[in-house]
């Protein structure tokens, strides 16, 4: 969703904005801006524009035009008020003097604007960040951080804030609550964003603002304060992401580039986790106490990770034999859960702060469960309120379209399963190795799989101009199911619908027709004689079929389906990883035909940090 960059230091800002902003861009935006504290007229210069970032980044002559050594950017996904320049941050109070850029939202605005307008303050914009900007000018009266925190308290929702006041050009003030925001330390110069990303350039010294704290930059020197406005001193930590990890390296798209990645990703994951032939979990909710009293499992996510979850549902219930209950967390959070100390609860997450997650998280937290999470981005929100958190070790995920962090944390979470299964004596020896031989066999498979890439594309122009498609499947097949139809949806944006196979005949067979495109999927073994049925039933009602399944049963399958792709035979622990990659693929390359702007499809943000 929306992204925040702030920089103070020596050198011109403006550029540093907008290159911070452009490594931004991936996390979905309609609108961008600026604002610098010019020294030769000693006001804030703001400029902003609807569209994409090139607009405002033409407009500024790459930032050439715009003096000044601090200012404050944003990339706006809009929530309150159109895309539009006038709604895109930075949103300034009446007189200009001061600017602020906003992640999340003021629930309480319509109330705050309604009282400053009878304070006789003329509100501009439509955005609830306006009135941010409106109520610290408000109870200004010389003393910046007197403002903003006299503004906090009324102030209600989630926010991470960027502020910067002309008349206090030497600094800028950072708040957090509920949406995340990161303090970068430079040599002479210090920074804020939203994403580490925006900072890769720069520096590699960052620190995770904690709900409730604000911070004060100045060149030289970041003043941290606690919710009682206390001083605290964070520990900076050293971000170890390349910067070329979060550049296209020569590929067309992100997408493209994630996905080739993948075998690289798993390694990274997983050989850490296998050490002398056995699988190392143990942490403050995986040890042996624990899982001896555990007596079920709840896993809660959202989207991609959602799917992870339900793939792991089989793995885990089949190798521990204890109950393992799904949820998407916009549910779980509302639904009353029934979840307590002996519930183990695994949370799911990318990017560690979408904001349902993040609310299920707090939830089961106090209902007095555990917290696991599975996580990629290191030190984010998430994370760090987790009991425990497994990181996917994937490296920056910057499509929007989840590839390698999906197939990461399917790994982690089935290795995850492997190592309970062992603790509970749930698995035989014999079985246990050959899955441990599997997961390191893994990232290889993955290399075969995607070394079929053109093979796949030739398959895109059967799917290219169709208007619907169905992705059927059973059991592991069906959790694959969810996420192929969601990665074709997503940046094709054609209708594509996962269906459990044997659901079919109970009502949407009759929406099989002519033209319809059918991808069928049947890699796991034991129902693939179910899977043959299925096509040959929505066949026979004259949809197309193109199957996936494993090498072993691709003539089979081919004597009855159009098109059939494969992947490696391998247990069924790894069908749904690898089944993944030529899903993505044909999705990649179908949303390529149709000429979709793959990365940053429509309406989407990378994460998602409102409810
Ligand atoms: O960062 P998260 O894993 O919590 O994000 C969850 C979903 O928003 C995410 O998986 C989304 O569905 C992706 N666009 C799927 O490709």
């Amino acid at each position: 969703m929306c992204g925040i960059v702030g920089y103070i230091g020596r050198e011109q800002a403006a550029p540093i904005l907008l290159e911070g902003l452009s490594r931004l861009e991936y996390r979905g935006y309609d609108s961008a801006g600026v604002a610098v504290f010019d020294n030769e007229t000693g006001a804030l210069a703001v400029h902003k524009a609807g569209g994409r970032l090139q607009v405002l980044h033409d407009r500024l002559r790459g930032g050439a035009d715009l003096h000044g050594t601090a200012g404050i950017g944003h990339t706006r996904w809009a929530t309150h008020g159109a895309p539009s320049d006038v709604n895109s941050h930075p949103q300034v109070s009446r007189s200009g003097r001061i600017a602020v850029v906003h992640n999340g939202i003021i629930e309480n605005y319509s109330e705050l604007r309604a009282y400053l307008t009878g304070q006789g303050i003329p509100f501009r914009s439509e955005t609830d960040t306006e009135a941010a900007a409106q109520l610290i000018e408000y109870f200004y009266s010389g003393d910046l951080l007197a403002a903003v925190e006299k503004a906090l308290q009324r102030i209600q929702g989630s926010y991470a804030l960027g502020i910067l006041c002309a008349d206090c050009p030497d600094q800028i003030i950072a708040v957090r609550k509920d949406n995340p925001l990161i303090l970068g330390y430079g040599d002479g110069c210090n920074f804020i964003a939203s994403d580490v990303t925006a900072l890769l350039g720069h520096t590699r010294q960052v620190s995770y603002m904690e709900d409730g704290e604000l911070a004060v930059l100045t060149r030289d020197r970041i003043q941290c304060y606690n919710r009682q406005m206390q001083p605290i001193q964070p520990k900076p930590v050293a971000i170890d992401w390349e910067i070329d990890a979060a550049e296209k390296g020569g590929y067309e798209h992100f997408m493209l580039k994630e996905i080739m990645e993948q075998p690289e990703a798993l390694r990274r994951c997983l050989s850490p986790r296998i050490r002398n032939g056995e699988a190392v979990f143990e942490g403050a909710v995986l040890n042996q106490a624990f899982l001896e009293t555990m007596r079920r499992i709840h896993i809660v996510a959202c989207g991609s990770s959602y799917h992870v979850g339900v793939a792991g549902k089989y793995h885990l219930e089949r190798l521990t034999r204890r109950p393992v209950e799904v949820n998407l967390s916009s549910e779980f959070r509302y639904m009353d859960p029934i979840v307590d100390e002996r519930t183990l609860v695994i949370v799911i997450s990318q990017s560690g702060e979408t904001l349902d997650t993040m609310a299920a998280l707090r939830e089961a937290r106090r209902l007095g469960a555990p917290v696991l999470s599975l996580v990629n981005v290191v030190g984010s929100s998430i994370a760090r309120e987790s009991d425990q958190v497994l990181y996917t070790w994937a490296g920056p995920e910057i499509a929007v379209a989840t590839t390698k962090a999906y197939t990461t944390q399917l790994a982690l979470l089935s290795l995850l399963a492997l190592w309970m299964a062992r603790r509970l004596n749930t698995v035989s020896d014999e079985a246990y190795q050959a899955a441990l031989a599997g997961f390191q066999a893994l990232p290889e498979q993955m290399e075969a799989v995607l070394s079929r890439r053109e093979e796949i594309r030739s398959f895109a122009s059967q799917s290219s101009s169709r208007s619907s498609m169905f992705f059927i499947g059973r059991n592991l097949d069906y959790a694959l199911g969810l996420e192929g139809s969601l990665k074709m949806k997503e940046i094709s944006y054609i209708h594509a619908e996962a269906y459990a196979s044997g659901e079919l005949k109970h009502g949407s067979i009759s929406l099989i027709e002519q033209d319809t495109l059918v991808v069928a999927l049947g890699t796991y073994g034991r129902l693939f004689s179910k899977a043959v049925s299925n096509v040959v039933e929505v066949k026979a009602r004259g949809a197309g079929v193109l199957a996936l399944t494993t090498d072993s049963r691709k003539e089979e399958m081919a004597r009855i389906a159009d098109g059939v792709m494969t992947i490696p035979d391998a247990d069924d622990l790894f069908l749904p990883i690898l089944g993944a990659a030529p899903l993505q693929l044909f999705a990649y390359y179908t949303a390529l035909l149709r000429g979709c702007d793959i990365d940053k499809p429509r309406n989407l943000a990378k994460s998602v940090t409102v409810e």
